[in-house]
């Protein structure tokens, strides 16, 4: 972490908490980030809950209000407005978020994602204001055979390519090593700085040593309380994107860790 770049601390719910599930959560832990942020301004917490549940968790955040704790969205589509059943545009999301994830391995696997689409999506999300978190990742296949660079090389440029220089400060990418993600075997603080500096260095050649020095990089898998200071510690990791740790009380001493050293 380097002081000039806040600290995110992010959650993805994913498929857990319906609407009142997640605004009886959202009660419990609302308060408590809330006080973290405001006492430490370099610290910004977002909680991505499921579509469906941005509502209640936005009304909860709205009686507390702290600048610097953000809801985000899990994905959305790259148009306006239209006959796309099941899904919800940028403009949508903007009404109650300030964020949203894209490209996450599980879209990618699932749901067919390609580099292309999540550029199409990137592109609409920092147009509209939304701050996106693009995921990237190498499988446990890659990285058996040393080919984390290669995958992380081309998920960078086709998924952030050719994006307006003036915006491209203001993604986030989330690095997020696909076997790490659910199995409680976290990549080490220094393997994970390791990438996250090389993608620090792709994202300059893109677009300038400014951008690349602004540019917020995020871990991603199996991050507890108990190994976050691993992956804090590195120059190059402004903070987690935190799943399963997420939907517990974990969450909020994730954050005080990440607090402790800003
Ligand atoms: P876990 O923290 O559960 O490994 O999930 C990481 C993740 O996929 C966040 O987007």
């Amino acid at each position: 972490m380097i002081s000039s770049r806040s600290v995110i601390i992010a959650g993805n719910w994913k498929m857990n908490y319906g609407p009142k599930a997640a605004s009886h959560f959202a009660m419990e832990i609302v308060p408590k980030l809330g006080q973290l942020t405001r006492q430490n301004p370099g610290l910004l917490c977002i909680l991505c809950p499921p579509a469906i549940s941005l509502s209640p968790v936005r009304e909860v955040m709205d009686t507390m209000p702290s600048p610097r704790l953000e809801l985000g969205a899990q994905n959305m589509y790259f148009e306006e407005k239209g006959a796309f059943t099941g899904e919800i545009s940028p403009i949508m999301v903007r009404e109650l978020c300030t964020t949203v994830i894209l490209g996450h391995s599980e879209r990618r696997m699932y749901f067919g994602e390609s580099n292309e689409l999540v550029h199409k999506k990137t592109l609409a999300a920092l147009t509209y204001g939304l701050r996106p978190i693009v995921c990237i990742g190498e499988n446990e296949a890659q990285h058996q055979a040393g080919q984390t660079e290669q995958v992380i090389h081309t998920q960078v440029q086709g998924s952030l390519a050719h994006l307006p220089t003036e915006l491209a400060k203001d993604v986030v990418i989330a690095y997020e090593p696909i076997w790490a993600i659910g199995t409680g075997k976290a990549a080490t603080g220094k393997d994970a700085g390791k990438v996250a500096s090389l993608i620090r260095q792709l994202y300059g050649t893109m677009y300038g040593d400014e951008s690349a020095v602004a540019l917020h990089i995020l871990y991603g898998g199996s991050t507890t309380s108990e190994n976050c200071h691993h992956f804090f510690s590195h120059p190059d990791i402004d903070g987690a994107l935190i799943g399963g740790a997420s939907i517990k009380h974990d969450f909020v001493e994730i954050a005080r860790k990440a607090n402790t050293m800003v």
